[in-house]
């Protein structure tokens, strides 16, 4: 009935029985240096399932269209179809990561306003960063559509500002994707979980995210727990 229509690093994408649906199923599965370093970890699909429903559910609460549709169990959720426009779209607040890297800039630094990046979804290649020229030159999507993921991702970035905010954490950077739906429209996809985004706790400066993983610095499953825990938090469940 249910066919693997997909395997990623951290998810699998399933058919259901309508044509404009599909489960995904968060795996208990690691991976850093796009595929280079990965290990099984238990209980990572269920946390990032978990946090990923949480965030979709505010960001439709707040006017965002997005491909989620509901939780199906722990480690499953229900989705819109959509075909991912392969672009990682990068919004960021503070210096880290591969921004720091590649300008020899230090971390931690508050940038004056966020800076948006793009990077071209293609293993083969290592995901190279890409420019809206060559976006554009390579018909990945049109101007119209890139000015919209734009908006789209800033405005998705103030709203997880405050959200995490509320729970004691500073969004640092994330990634998000995008898709088109069966009527062309444009909607935020794919997830949004410790895995995709940098957290640091307001008061420590800790890492909550998958840094603790790539950098080998903590335990992943407990700092995943923290941030279902404080996201349950808010919603006062
Ligand atoms: O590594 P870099 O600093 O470019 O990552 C920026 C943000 O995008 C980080 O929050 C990271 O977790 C996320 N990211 C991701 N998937 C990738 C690359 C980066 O979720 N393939």
């Amino acid at each position: 009935m249910s066919e693997v229509l997909y395997l990623g690093k951290a998810k699998s994408v399933h058919s259901t029985d309508k044509l404009d649906e599909l489960r995904l199923v968060y795996l208990d599965q690691a991976t850093a240096l796009n595929g280079k370093k990965k290990d099984e970890i238990l209980g990572k699909g269920q946390l990032n399932n978990e946090i990923s429903s949480k965030i979709f559910s505010y960001l439709t609460e707040q006017g965002i269209n997005n491909h989620w549709i509901k939780q199906l169990s722990d480690t499953e959720q229900l989705v819109k179809s959509v075909t991912i426009i392969p672009l990682e779209v990068v919004v960021r607040n503070i210096s880290a990561g591969s921004f720091s890297k590649r300008f020899g800039i230090k971390e931690g630094l508050k940038l004056p306003t966020p800076i948006l990046e793009f990077y071209y979804k293609d293993d083969a290649l290592d995901d190279p960063f890409i420019n809206e020229d060559h976006i554009d030159y390579l018909k990945i999507a049109s101007k119209e559509d890139i000015a919209l993921i734009k908006e789209q991702a800033l405005k998705i970035n103030n709203i997880l500002i405050d959200l995490f905010s509320s729970i004691g954490l500073t969004l640092v950077d994330f990634k998000l994707e995008f898709g088109r739906d069966s009527s062309g429209q444009i909607i935020l996809a794919d997830e949004v979980t410790p895995d995709t985004c940098r957290l640091w706790d307001k008061e420590t400066l800790a890492s909550l995210d998958k840094d603790v993983y790539r950098k080998d610095t903590g335990d992943l499953v407990s700092v995943y727990k923290e941030v279902a825990k404080r996201l349950n938090e808010i919603k006062g469940e």
